[in-house]
């Protein structure tokens, strides 16, 4: 005769009634979530407020039981920021923990507070609410970066550098520009997740398991409360869509990418090789065999976990591939990338806000280095073109004015008159102020150009937009 098992006893899980005998320790293990997800505890007891009043509105909790809901979620609320709540992995998720908290504290109104919700619609508000939260504040860092790089690009409208293309010396640039580069990247950055914010801020809140509840609720009235500009709109959908949460990914991805490439510059330009600038010592960290070392560990770190943010990105588009609806355990796996995802991208706006506030600028070294690299040809040609001669047959008689420059280890602006006109006797004298790289940078002047007139331009619109 077969043994029979003893039901499981109350103080399981909050499903465990239909299961006859307790859930093998391994596997409570590995289906809990509430090591990470237990930092939702504020959403999640916000969307609980928002749910049971809502009940009580459309009259199925009674006034007595929100007001015990109220005080039970106050108290935990309470208990989690004095560090005191008793986080436990037999209640599987922060959802239950604090469901079965609630209860003890006040009894049968707590065991209420799941009518008409399913931890599937409930989670999925916490995410969004979480993400929203999240959103804001990389917003608001973006703003303060961007206000860093602008206040150093207007002391330096007239700090001339190399650009560079493959790397290589190719036209002087305003040091204002290059940075104000960044400037436009991260503002497309702020662009996308102000974007994905709108998609966020939609309320599963009422979708229940999947195909919605049987009582007379009222989604609005929760929308309203938890501040969503509106509700899903579809019941399986709402429960199982983690589109946003990949579209924030893909945000921060691109974010990182830029911060990366800004990273890598930093690398290359504080090295003694170029010399271009300095960090602030707090930034950097120093060689424990090498005493001379000074190391660029921050953009080193900045470049490196922009790998991390890209696999959590695939990570997630992975993760909901092919999942058929509607909510499916699969989806818990969201969570580590997303999390990891906004505090690695919080962490890095904050300290390259910082940095770009002690940047030291070695102007001298900057402007040695576009005298270096032959950085005013194009600017030669161009006049030769303007004297009539077609563009290729200029680009070619200063290909061979470079080569004879080169040979003698001087720059285009050393050769003599006599020495360029060799090349092309459409050279006269006016073509020597052609080949001085502040008036290489001047002639560019039209939007979007180099020209320190222009540079003025866009740092004043910026301004404009950063204070708007
Ligand atoms: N911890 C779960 C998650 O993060 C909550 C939803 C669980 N729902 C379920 N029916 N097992 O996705």
């Amino acid at each position: 005769m077969q043994r029979k098992k003893t039901p499981p006893k109350s103080g399981l899980k909050g499903w465990s009634g239909r299961f006859s005998e307790p859930v093998d320790e391994l596997v409570k293990r590995y289906t809990a979530s509430v090591e990470f997800d237990r930092r939702l505890a504020g959403f999640d007891i916000q969307g609980s407020l928002a749910h049971a009043r809502m009940l009580h509105t459309c009259g199925v909790l009674s006034a007595q039981d929100v007001s015990d809901i109220e005080r039970g979620l106050a108290d935990i609320a309470a208990e989690i920021e004095r560090d005191e709540f008793d986080w436990s992995i037999d209640q599987e998720d922060v959802h239950l923990n604090i469901e079965k908290r609630l209860t003890e504290l006040v009894g049968d109104a707590g065991k209420r507070l799941h009518t008409g919700r399913s931890r599937n619609d409930q989670v999925a508000t916490d995410i969004r609410l979480y993400l929203r939260d999240a959103t804001d504040r990389i917003l608001a860092l973006i703003r303060t970066l961007q206000e860093n790089l602008v206040t150093l690009a207007e002391q330096h409208v007239d700090t001339l550098m190399p650009g560079f293309t493959h790397l290589q010396v190719a036209q002087p640039v305003s040091f204002a520009h290059h940075l104000m580069a960044y400037y436009e990247m991260t503002l497309r950055d702020a662009q996308r997740f102000s974007e994905c914010r709108n998609r966020v801020n939609q309320l599963p809140l009422g979708a229940a398991a999947l195909a919605g509840t049987t009582f007379p609720i009222d989604r609005e009235q929760v929308a309203r409360e938890l501040g969503f500009d509106g509700v899903c709109s579809n019941s399986l959908d709402a429960v199982s869509d983690r589109d946003f949460a990949i579209e924030f990914c893909a945000d921060a991805a691109l974010l990182m990418m830029h911060l990366s490439r800004l990273s890598e510059e930093l690398i290359v330009w504080m090295s003694p090789r170029f010399g271009f600038i300095e960090l602030a010592d707090r930034f950097c960290t120093g060689s424990s065999i090498m005493p001379q070392k000074k190391n660029p560990d921050v953009p080193e770190l900045v470049r490196g976990k922009t790998g991390r943010i890209n696999g959590h990105l695939v990570a997630l588009l992975t993760l909901m591939k092919a999942q058929p609806l509607a909510y499916n355990k699969d989806n818990q796996e969201d969570k580590e990338p997303l999390f990891d995802t906004a505090d690695t991208v919080i962490a890095t706006l904050r300290i390259y806000a910082d940095l770009f506030t002690g940047v030291k600028v070695n102007k001298d070294a900057m402007r040695a280095a576009a005298a270096q690299g032959f950085a005013t040809a194009t600017d030669l040609a161009d006049y030769l073109v303007k004297k009539g001669l077609p563009f290729r047959e200029a680009h070619e008689a200063v290909a061979r004015a470079v080569r004879l420059a080169s040979e003698k280890g001087v720059d285009l602006a050393e050769l003599s008159l006599g020495e360029l006109q060799q090349f092309s006797t459409l050279v006269g004298e006016d073509a020597l102020d052609q080949l001085s790289l502040d008036g290489a940078l001047a002639a560019r002047n039209h939007t979007g150009g180099t020209a320190p007139e222009q540079v003025r331009r866009a740092i004043a619109l910026a301004r404009k937009t950063l204070s708007a």
